[in-house]
């Protein structure tokens, strides 16, 4: 669709009647960055304020979890939030991003979206999008808390050989384009709405779990040398896996560095 492919992600096109009280309120728009969550903790440590979003058409060096590499061709989202959150509310952070992404899709796209533990957004099984959340916490104070948000929304997966069996993205579920900006506009209204409600994160865990498809599936989980197998049996109120062994043994995997992938 024409409109949608010149539609570009400026501060006035994103914040123009944004509801929200702080969340892109601010908005640091380039149409091309090596990565948003650089540009972020750079704005963050210049005291940005609360709220403050970065966006790029396209990032030529943008980052995954465990070091990896983040593909962001034109026709994605990549963005990053500005939080500075209490300590406590911490391991919550990976929990809201990745249910206001759930919840945005199936509101404008009407796609259901899974989620695999701890953070990776799925539509039948496939990657749509991945969140990358970088904080810096000194003497027991959060200074920032990036969350880095990846959505595959206009990619055209035939450009993309290698990751048609593991990746997706909205346009070839739906056979459509969608459009970006009103993607963006409604997850940052989803952000606010469940961070501003973080006191209640009983609700949001509960909202987490019931997401996650990760649980009663046997599943390898990788963390630099070690591996651990065993079904993962449920997930902790601070976002850990409950992790049973064939001997019956339970570990806790807290969500740091660790790949996960289902092993049947
Ligand atoms: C992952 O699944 O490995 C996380 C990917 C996170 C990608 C996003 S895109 C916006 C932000 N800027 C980055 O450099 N990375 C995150």
């Amino acid at each position: 669709m024409q409109g949608l492919m010149k539609e570009r992600l400026t501060q006035t096109a994103i914040s123009r009647n944004l509801p929200t009280k702080f969340i892109g309120k601010k908005v640091i728009y380039h149409p091309v960055l090596p990565s948003t969550n650089e540009l972020a903790k750079q704005s963050a440590r210049s005291g940005a304020p609360e709220g403050t979003i970065v966006v790029a058409d396209q990032q030529t060096a943008g980052r995954g979890r465990l070091k990896r590499l983040w593909l962001s061709p034109p026709g994605s989202i990549a963005l990053s939030i500005i939080l500075y959150p209490d300590l406590a509310h911490l391991p919550y952070i990976i929990m809201l991003s990745s249910l206001a992404v759930v919840y945005t899709i199936e509101q404008i796209t009407g796609l259901k979206a899974q989620i695999k533990w701890p953070n990776d957004i799925l539509i039948d099984g496939k990657k749509v999008c991945g969140i990358l959340i970088e904080t810096d916490v000194q003497r027991n104070k959060v200074k920032y808390a990036i969350v880095g948000i990846g959505i595959n929304v206009n990619i055209r997966m035939a450009d993309f050989p290698d990751l048609g069996k593991i990746a997706t993205s909205l346009s070839h579920e739906l056979g459509h384009e969608v459009s970006r900006l009103q993607l963006l506009r409604r997850l940052l209204v989803e952000m606010e709405r469940l961070y501003l409600n973080l006191p209640a994160k009983e609700n949001l865990y509960r909202e987490w779990q019931e997401r996650l498809t990760t649980l009663g599936k046997k599943v390898v989980v990788t963390s630099g040398d070690t591996r651990y197998e065993g079904i993962a049996e449920s997930v902790t109120a601070v976002g850990s896996l409950l992790l049973r062994g064939s001997d019956g043994s339970l570990k806790e995997i807290t969500a740091g560095d660790v790949t996960l992938r289902t092993s049947s």
